[in-house]
């Protein structure tokens, strides 16, 4: 089977992209309004983008109506953010800090998530999260219906023990996004 990519519509282009383009770790992005409102928020169209500087991206569609999610907002204006990443017992929390809340609403009271001040940045992240990073716009690009935001990241938060200078995997229990599902890491392969 061959698809044209312009035959299909947008909705139908994310329902193939995002089934297959998988498995995809979840940024849980912390952010600040101008008015000083704290935002957490999950994007899976989430990637490493460089190491050397350390650089991680995001892509943040509009929301409705064409209206810059409050995601998107809070980093334009005030350039900070913390990217943690969700571990298996934060399943329930993240998905929930999804829903589309009114400007002034904190996702962290929604959800009932502890929020933690950034040492470096202006920006909350959720006190249960086992690796966060802050991290500050590097980069902004409005692709139309889309914002890539690269992130510069100035401090990790790590609370687990690192091995070899690594997060294990078993400590870390990731979460990645699938089409409609979510998964958990299945058998470990030694690299060949
Ligand atoms: C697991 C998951 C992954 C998501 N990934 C993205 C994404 O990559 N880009 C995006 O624009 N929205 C994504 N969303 C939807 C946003 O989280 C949602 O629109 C949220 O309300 C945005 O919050 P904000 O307006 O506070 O920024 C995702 C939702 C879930 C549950």
């Amino acid at each position: 089977m061959r698809i044209e990519a312009a035959s299909l519509d947008k909705r139908a282009t994310y329902f193939l992209m995002t089934s297959f383009l998988i498995p995809r770790p979840i940024a849980w992005v912390g952010t600040r309004s101008e008015d000083g409102h704290d935002n957490l928020a999950p994007f899976s169209y989430f990637m490493g983008v460089s190491s050397d500087p350390p650089l991680i991206a995001i892509s943040v569609a509009r929301g409705r109506r064409g209206a810059l999610k409050d995601t998107c907002v809070n980093l334009l204006a005030r350039r900070d953010c913390t990217v943690s990443i969700v571990s298996a017992s934060e399943l329930g929390p993240m998905h929930a800090t999804a829903a589309p809340l009114p400007r002034e609403a904190s996702e962290f009271e929604s959800a009932e998530l502890v929020a933690v001040d950034g040492v470096a940045v202006d920006a909350p992240r959720p006190e249960r999260a086992r690796v966060a990073m802050e991290c500050r716009l590097h980069t902004a690009t409005d692709l139309g219906s889309t914002h890539l935001l690269v992130l510069e990241v100035v401090a990790y938060e790590i609370g687990v023990e690192l091995v070899d200078g690594r997060v294990p995997v078993d400590a870390l229990e990731p979460v990645a996004r699938l089409g409609g599902e979510y998964a958990l890491l299945g058998e470990l392969l030694a690299t060949p």
